[in-house]
């Protein structure tokens, strides 16, 4: 859905040499405007320069609408706090990727798309052997992404059905997850059971052994695909931007999906909630002083940051972390688990929210800050927690990448810079350079 032109809006540029352009001003459903400078570098030869698109809108969007000021976050018109409690990952992933909440068939053949595409290719389970144990699972996860196009080569083509290429990845990233988990500790790779859901059936593949019966906890479960909704989407974050980035130039879902994984893997995106449970051991190991670690990070001292706090977008708390910050406490109560780095994310938390710091830069907890206390409560290792967050994000990917490749007006994504390296100079052979 494109935002159209107000006609009686426009904005006008008064530019060096005197000469005026005349923008178009484009508005959402949302009473959100923006400055249309498609047309501008043609007219002009000016072009605008934003680094880290602090600043720019790189598309129209139908998908997610984000209020950093107010701490708003809806996916299709629907409130994150209401679908955290009302629905689950599989049809907040529909709703996400078609546009609507599912009716009762719809449910129901999506759900038997995802049960029937839930195996890899048994040729794929020798890629995991080719990995050292100490493999980070991030790099596992992109590059057995990557691989299904080779399994899947119809993908190549763009008018190929894609619902059928969104359930496999929906269904087979849950496995590869899984798997590369099992593979990590050297136990045997557990097989989806078709009779369990989504997310039980992630906890069964991460944590049943062949010698005994696991029965899932329905709290673990139910807390799984609260997590896993509240990563689903978040706009054109810096992962989302990518795949949108790559699909543009006609490549695969696949490979445009796996870019997205490489993308979060970053410790200022996804890799945080990673990054938050090194920082808070880190702090426990040497003594609990965590009011020292905030006076450090507000003295920039060795460029340190509270890792979980701020956020690009949100200049207000994070409706998602004040989600998770309550699932934190239901889901260790249920476990009978007392976690001391809950309590020094806590006490941060008080500080900092008080401290003059980071309520002049609005810096409040971000989705990260809580969500990998939980992970490590319900067994899920350190460095899977990116991964965790990859598996949440995939409906919100594949939504974009939909998103656009429906959209007849889509180009390839190519920015353009301000050059500042040096004017033409001749060249001058080896034996004549001083
Ligand atoms: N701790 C301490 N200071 C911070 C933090 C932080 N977590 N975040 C921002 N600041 C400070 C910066 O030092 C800077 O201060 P200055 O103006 O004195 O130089 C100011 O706030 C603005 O920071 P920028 O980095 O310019 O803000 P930007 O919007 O580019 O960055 C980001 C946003 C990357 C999320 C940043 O807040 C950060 O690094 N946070 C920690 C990492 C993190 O939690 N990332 C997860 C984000 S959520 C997600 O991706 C799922």
């Amino acid at each position: 859905m494109s935002a159209a032109a107000d006609k009686k809006l426009s904005a006008k540029l008064t530019l060096p040499d005197g000469k005026e352009a005349n923008l178009p001003v484009v508005v959402g459903t949302e009473d959100e405007h923006a400055i249309d400078i498609r047309s501008l570098r043609n007219e002009t030869g000016f072009i605008t320069i934003d680094t880290g698109y602090m600043n720019t809108g790189s598309t129209t969007s139908a998908i997610t609408y984000l209020d950093g000021e107010q701490g708003v976050l809806r996916y299709r018109g629907y409130s994150i706090e209401e679908l955290a409690e009302k629905s689950n990952f599989v049809e907040t992933s529909y709703l996400l990727i078609y546009g609507k909440l599912p009716n009762t068939q719809e449910r129901e053949q999506f759900g038997t798309m995802l049960t029937r595409h839930s195996l890899i290719h048994e040729d794929l389970h020798h890629f995991f052997a080719g990995y050292p144990p100490t493999s980070h699972p991030m790099a596992v996860l992109s590059a057995m992404v990557t691989s299904l196009s080779a399994y899947y080569p119809d993908c190549l083509d763009r008018n190929s059905p894609t619902d059928l290429h969104i359930a496999r990845l929906l269904s087979k990233v849950r496995t590869i997850a899984a798997f590369s988990y099992k593979k990590s500790i050297g136990q045997p790779l557990m097989y989806p059971k078709n009779s369990l859901k989504y997310c039980a059936n992630f906890l069964h593949m991460m944590f049943a052994v062949p010698s005994e019966e696991y029965v899932v906890s329905p709290v673990l479960e139910k807390a799984l695909n609260q997590l896993l909704i509240l990563h689903a989407d978040h706009e054109q974050n810096c992962s989302t931007s990518t795949v949108r980035m790559v699909g543009s130039s006609g490549a695969n879902v696949y490979a445009a999906i796996a870019a997205g994984i490489l993308a979060l893997w970053g410790p200022l995106h996804g890799g945080a909630n990673q990054a938050v449970i090194e920082m808070l051991e880190e702090i426990k190991l040497s003594g609990g002083d965590y009011k020292k670690f905030v006076d450090d990070v507000k003295n920039k001292r060795d460029n340190r940051r509270l890792m979980g706090f701020g956020h690009r977008v949100y200049k207000n708390y994070d409706p998602r972390a004040k989600i998770l910050k309550k699932m934190c406490d239901e889901v260790l109560a249920h476990l009978g688990i007392k976690d001391p780095l809950l309590e020094l994310a806590k006490g941060m938390e008080e500080i900092a929210l008080k401290d003059d710091y980071f309520v002049s830069k609005k810096l409040y907890p971000n989705v990260d800050f809580y969500s990998g206390i939980i992970y490590r409560a319900m067994g899920i290792p350190t460095n899977m927690f990116t991964v965790m967050f990859a598996l949440g994000r995939l409906p919100g990917w594949i939504a974009h990448w939909k998103e656009m490749v429906e959209d007849k007006d889509t180009k390839i994504g190519r920015p353009r810079q301000v050059y500042t390296g040096e004017r033409p100079r001749k060249f001058v052979p080896i034996d004549q350079r001083t």
